[in-house]
């Protein structure tokens, strides 16, 4: 890397055999083959357990970090199968008509698994158990996560939250939908068996997460991908809070256009340093965490909040190597292949003697982790770096991700909702220039057809 890093910087006018070594080394390749052999998560737990939740928000989790991964939902497979759902009774253990449906849901989705697992490139599925899931285990890792919680209160807070509102009810009252769901859970009851660690269930490998994870329980833990799966449950809450993402104030190198380096406030970017910290005054938040990175920028912009804050190194600007603090004109014209190369694909692009998207999203996984594990926080970060955030938490892919909309002076707030996250724009009223370069037309086109 150093020299290539060098021979781009040295000489820019690369002989033929440098230029495609350069191609070589970064033309747009896809996601490195991180499971191998794919993993089938199976979800287990009576109803209004969080599996749906868990799922979710796990499958973003694990395509954030260029994992292929996708949800199978035995319960969408029903409800295409059955378009009017009527009541409980369908999942009465003693429904033979409906038991049959059931088997055939189940056993849909689970060719659906096979194909995206085998066909399709996916490397993780997340489905639901069902018997067959034996015939399974001769071709994939099978990893169990088990939801167990008996507090009547979170049940029913689950219940009214998401499940009221779920298609099934959608010509049902509230009171009534809650009724119906409570009888559905004890048709459940019937044939639910927890997992067993100390006796049926030793040689699976799986986690128990109890009450809401209070408790884990983690039983022959497999490979890395379990051992990340189980890291990042561990770290998750359900607990209301917002999160703040924010560039730095406007820099004297925005000024001028550069990229990177280290330059501190602009008079503007003073002006928004002080916004903020009125802005937060203004939310009266419980316990503000907040995070910067370790360029100038960022912590000036944190100064005049008067509390403490965290200075990660992993919050720093993407490194452009040998492009740093140039201007975008100037990239394009002492190396006019690179720059042609980042457009074509910006998330795998990584800069001679610099970072990738994709590096940057490793490099911002321990924040993610401690972002979830905290409650209120406002981080103060940079462009590329605030964009790999915020694909994380809108479940954005790694071909919109380079181009998120970041705009300086303006706070977005995101407030966890049901299974996703609420976005708002804040912009603070102070100018700033534009910093955001849009994908070049001529590559729109590849990116929509992908
Ligand atoms: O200096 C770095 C920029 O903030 C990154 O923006 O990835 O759109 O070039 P870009």
């Amino acid at each position: 890397r150093a020299e290539l890093g060098q021979a781009v910087k040295v000489k820019p006018e690369a002989t033929e055999f440098t230029k495609v070594w350069q191609r070589l080394r970064r033309l747009p390749v896809s996601g490195p083959h991180l499971a191998n052999p794919p993993t089938v998560i199976v979800m287990v737990g009576l109803p209004a357990r969080g599996k749906t939740y868990m799922s979710k928000k796990l499958t973003r989790y694990l395509n954030w970090i260029g994992m292929p991964t996708k949800v199978f939902n035995v319960g969408e497979y029903r409800r295409e199968a059955v378009k009017n759902y009527s009541s409980y009774d369908f999942f009465k253990p003693d429904n033979e008509s409906a038991v049959k449906i059931r088997q055939q849901c189940a056993l849909a989705a689970l060719r659906d698994v096979r194909s995206y697992l085998t066909d399709e490139g996916g490397q993780v599925a997340v489905s639901f158990p069902s018997s067959q899931h034996l015939n399974l285990s001769r071709l994939y890792l099978i990893f169990f996560i088990e939801s167990v919680c008996d507090d009547l209160d979170v049940i029913a807070s689950n219940i009214m939250e998401v499940k009221v509102s779920c298609p099934d009810y959608q010509d049902c009252n509230k009171t009534d939908a809650m009724l119906d769901f409570q009888k559905r859970i004890e048709c459940y009851k019937a044939s639910y068996q927890p997992l067993e660690p100390d006796h049926y269930d030793r040689d699976l490998s799986f986690i128990k997460v109890i009450d809401v994870g209070r408790q884990f329980l983690a039983n022959r833990i497999q490979d890395h991908i379990q051992s990340k799966i189980v890291y990042y449950l561990m770290n998750i809450h359900v607990q209301p809070r917002v999160i703040y993402l924010c560039r730095h104030g406007e820099s004297t190198d925005n000024l001028q256009g550069r990229l990177g380096g280290d330059a501190g406030l602009s008079p503007r970017g003073k002006k928004f340093a002080a916004a903020l910290a009125r802005f937060v005054e203004e939310q009266k938040l419980k316990d503000l965490k907040v995070f910067t990175s370790q360029l100038c920028r960022s912590i000036q912009t944190a100064e005049d909040l008067g509390v403490p804050y965290e200075q990660w190194k992993a919050l720093n600007e993407i490194d452009a190597g040998v492009c740093e603090e140039m201007t975008y004109d100037e990239v394009k014209e002492k190396f006019p292949e690179e720059f042609d190369l980042r457009d074509q694909d910006k998330y795998y692009y990584r800069y001679p003697a610099g970072e990738s998207y994709q590096d940057l999203v490793q490099r911002v996984e321990p924040v993610i982790m401690e972002l979830e594990r905290q409650e209120n926080v406002l981080v103060i970060c940079h462009q590329a770096v605030m964009r790999c955030l915020l694909a994380y938490f809108l479940d954005k892919s790694a071909d919109e991700m380079p181009y998120l909309k970041c705009p300086l002076h303006t706070v977005l707030k995101l407030t966890p909702v049901a299974y996703g996250c609420k976005v708002e724009s804040i912009y603070l009223n102070v100018e700033a220039v534009n910093t955001h370069r849009d994908r070049p037309l001529e590559y729109s086109f590849k990116a929509v057809t992908r």
